[in-house]
């Protein structure tokens, strides 16, 4: 390390999980940042809630800035790590200010870069500095370094993900304990996996947020999280589970951002996906993103979504590019380049589905159901029935051929407006991934 290098000096705005954790990072792994940086990264001041709380870690070496606008304005600090989160307020004002006062940002904020984050790019690039976001996506995963330099010579056509721990842990816990949505739910909550608003993650809002941040990065475009179709895990049974088990498929909460030609579509909701794909076996907390290049193919990363380390870890990948004089514009390219894209929802797929009718047991309900296939050229791959409940209602589980997905949709609306159809049907897209 040369000796005249002077420190790169950080300022850290929240000490939750993630802030705490960039904090014991760097002192643990000191010596070692420092060799691969060149330089130091050295902590001046640090800023929370709660100066008092217990975070299992030192922090009597660093000051305590008396406000965010006073951090945002230190003329000693060259980066802002904003671990405060949210994506309105005083976290958009403190972003806004450290840009203006020429500081880069590093961030695990996907929400305020889903919303914001063409404006803020371009207000970074007025004052030559960047926001860097590796620790908003997907955890531990370096997929925003993978997508923007791994793969950069690619035309990438499309970006899968597990882009929410919560959720996949929910739904792995469902299928190995038997068990229900809320049970697991209050788990992860303890855990510590789940967003303060659960719903957030069990609405899909929270990976709808990175799948905005992938796709604009993948496809050169500007992030476009209003138009994103979102669904997420709350209509889903053990029973749909344990029927696509039997199937030979596993349900997972897919993002999927592809261009079609001039169009893009991207889509936020539970998805089968077949038992032998790679991505069906990602498990529990992990996250796993799947890109496909014209030239590398497919390639995938697969690694925890959530916590303390991972996050932190993203975040040092940021501070340690940061160090060495390595950063670029926002999403990959200069703001003016970035295209508008005309996003479309998945009602522009063809793709197969499962279909599963609550129905009564009675004369003709099969036939009735596979007229209203019939009347929306949906053709049936196969059909099985399940139960014989106590009330002697049945589970009929339609997959069907591929199709276009909005027919599909058509027709399972017409199901549920069958006599003896009990309650709103399922319809989930298979994805061969
Ligand atoms: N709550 C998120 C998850 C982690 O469960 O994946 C932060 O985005």
């Amino acid at each position: 390390m040369s000796e005249s290098q002077s420190p790169l000096n950080i300022g850290i705005a929240g000490l939750g999980t993630v802030g705490a954790g960039v904090v014991k990072m760097l002192q643990q792994n000191a010596a070692l940042i420092s060799a691969r940086c060149g330089r130091e990264i050295k902590i001046i001041s640090v800023i929370a809630g709660n100066k008092n709380k217990d975070r299992d870690v030192d922090l009597s070496t660093y000051e305590w800035a008396d406000s965010l606008t006073a951090m945002a304005q230190d003329t000693r600090l060259d980066v802002i790590v904003e671990m405060i989160g949210g994506s309105e307020g005083q976290t958009k004002e403190f972003v806004e200010e450290a840009l203006k006062n020429n500081k880069h940002v590093v961030t695990a904020n996907k929400a305020l870069l889903a919303h914001h984050g063409y404006e803020l790019a371009q207000l970074a690039e007025k004052h030559n500095v960047t926001i860097a976001f590796e620790a908003a996506i997907a955890g531990g995963i370096p997929i925003v370094k993978s997508i923007r330099e791994g793969i950069a010579g690619n035309n990438i056509t499309s970006v899968y993900g597990i882009l929410n721990g919560t959720c996949n842990y929910i739904l792995t816990e469902m299928r190995e304990g038997e068990r229900d949505f809320n049970d697991v739910l209050s788990e992860a909550q303890e855990q510590g996996y789940a967003e303060a608003d659960p719903a957030f993650d069990i609405e899909g809002i929270d990976a709808a947020h990175k799948l905005a941040l992938l796709g604009a990065m993948a496809f050169g475009v500007k992030p476009d999280f209003a138009s994103l179709d979102i669904q997420g895990i709350t209509r889903l049974t053990l029973k749909d589970i344990k029927i696509a088990d039997e199937l030979g498929y596993r349900i997972k909460l897919i993002g999927m951002a592809r261009q079609e030609g001039v169009d893009y579509i991207q889509a936020m909701a539970p998805c089968l996906v077949p038992k032998s794909s790679a991505i069906s076996g990602v498990e529990g907390v992990f996250n796993a993103v799947q890109t496909q290049g014209d030239f590398v193919d497919k390639t995938m990363m697969e690694g925890r979504g959530a916590g303390e380390g991972p996050t932190a870890s993203s975040v040092l990948s940021d501070l340690v590019d940061l160090a060495k004089g390595n950063f670029v514009p926002v999403f990959g390219v200069p703001t003016n380049q970035l295209n508008t894209a005309q996003w479309q929802g998945p009602e522009n797929l063809t793709c197969a589905c499962y279909i599963n009718c609550h129905v009564k047991d009675e004369v003709g309900v099969v036939s009735d159901i596979t007229s209203c296939l019939k009347e929306n050229n949906v053709s049936m791959d196969s059909l099985i029935q399940k139960g014989h409940e106590q009330d002697g209602s049945k589970n009929i589980v339609i997959v069907t051929h591929v199709a276009s997905y909005k027919s599909i949709k058509q027709a399972v609306g017409s199901l549920a407006n069958l006599s003896n159809v009990l309650d709103s049907p399922t319809l989930i897209r298979i994805e061969n991934i």
